[in-house]
């Protein structure tokens, strides 16, 4: 007898933080390793279209997905290792990625602290390579395991495997993301043990200084990150929404010497390869989109780059007001604006 469960016709609706509504031709919770083998080794199951779904919030549904849908829910966290320089955590890949975070400062490794509320799991972190308030999950990863469908066996991603870029990885880069290729059991950390408080992000600062607080603690920092938070990005559970709906831009000098010269208060961050990273949110909110809706899908009025389910929209919706916002802000800067999360079916 297998001893995995399949939920037939799945309500995917409140698996996804846009609640957008679709269904799943098959749902399986992936709990442990051996699930996940087992439904590879089942005729039935183990050709069809899969997606490997995390906490869904970083997805369109636009239909339903006439597949298997694998809910990543393997659990665990464990100090792995340590050296005179580092502290070695793994976490199992279906761990709520906020709670790991409060867990490993609870635990007093710090290194996390920057990326807290995240919303999402464990698993999903590396995936696109989640960054926040100065600090990129790359930065404290160490390596990662997943069972790859095609060869039914478990292997093992070091940073380098997952070629690491801004909110991109070898998962995305290779279509494994979407094609479902590997299911990631489990991520380990690297947490240094010589730590410093990451407090250049403006917004920090400032949350830092008003609270009149000179050497923040990891915990000041988690919680300075948590106040930003949850003063600009909505709660999906009240606001449905994925987050950064488009990924920042990052264009040539010239492109960005262009802009700045007719708009001198767009903000723009020098990356190390020499081009400039621009703020989506400034591009949106100047071309009009800010708080503005299509139906009942809208940009957030408080962060243009938050695209908001007001009730009742639909991927369609969602689809239709991304492309509304990407047309007016390739016309008016010559900007091209690349959706963070993915649409499936497509
Ligand atoms: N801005 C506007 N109008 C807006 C929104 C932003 O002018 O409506 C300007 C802000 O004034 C600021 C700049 O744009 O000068 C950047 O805004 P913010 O600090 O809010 O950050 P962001 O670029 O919009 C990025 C990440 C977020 C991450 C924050 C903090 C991306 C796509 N988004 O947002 O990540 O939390 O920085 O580090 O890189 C996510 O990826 O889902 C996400 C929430």
């Amino acid at each position: 007898m297998p001893d995995f469960l399949i939920e037939n016709h799945a309500d995917l609706r409140l698996r996804n933080t846009l609640a957008l509504p679709a269904r799943a031709a098959h749902l399986a919770r992936i709990d442990s390793l051996d699930t996940v083998q087992q439904l590879a080794a089942s005729r039935r199951y183990r050709d069809l279209p899969r997606f490997i779904l995390g906490g869904g919030s970083n997805l369109v549904l636009t239909g339903d997905f006439d597949g298997l849908m694998l809910l990543s829910a393997i659990p665990g966290r464990e100090l792995a290792g340590e050296d005179a320089d580092a502290c070695y955590i793994r976490a199992g890949a279906g761990e709520s990625w906020h709670d790991f975070v409060m867990w490993t400062l609870a635990q007093g490794w710090p290194g996390l602290e920057n990326l807290a509320l995240i919303p999402g799991t464990v698993g999903a972190a590396p995936i696109q390579n989640i960054g926040a308030y100065g600090l990129e999950v790359a930065e404290r990863f160490h390596s990662l395991t997943a069972f790859d469908f095609n060869s039914g066996e478990l292997v093992e991603f070091s940073a380098a495997d997952c070629r690491f870029g801004y909110r991109d990885s070898a998962f995305k880069q290779e279509g494994w993301y979407r094609n479902g290729r590997f299911l990631i059991t489990s991520v380990t950390f690297r947490l240094p043990k010589q730590w410093q408080a990451r407090t250049r992000y403006a917004d920090v600062a400032r949350e830092l200084e008003a609270q009149k607080i000179s050497t923040p603690k990891a915990s000041d920092v988690a919680a300075a990150v948590i106040a930003i938070r949850q003063r600009k990005l909505p709660d999906p559970a009240q606001l449905p929404n994925a987050g950064s709906f488009f990924q920042n831009p990052v264009v040539d000098v010239a492109l960005a010497a262009h802009l700045i010269a007719q708009h001198p208060t767009l903000p723009q961050y020098p990356q190390a390869d020499g081009r400039i990273k621009l703020a989506a949110g400034w591009l949106i909110e100047q071309s009009g989109w800010k708080g503005r809706q299509i139906g009942a899908a809208g940009m957030y009025e408080k962060q243009a780059l938050v695209l908001v389910n007001h009730g009742g929209a639909t991927g369609a919706d969602v689809r239709a007001l991304a492309r509304a916002v990407q047309s007016d802000v390739s016309n008016r800067f010559g900007v091209i604006l690349v959706p963070e999360p993915i649409y499936l079916p497509e």
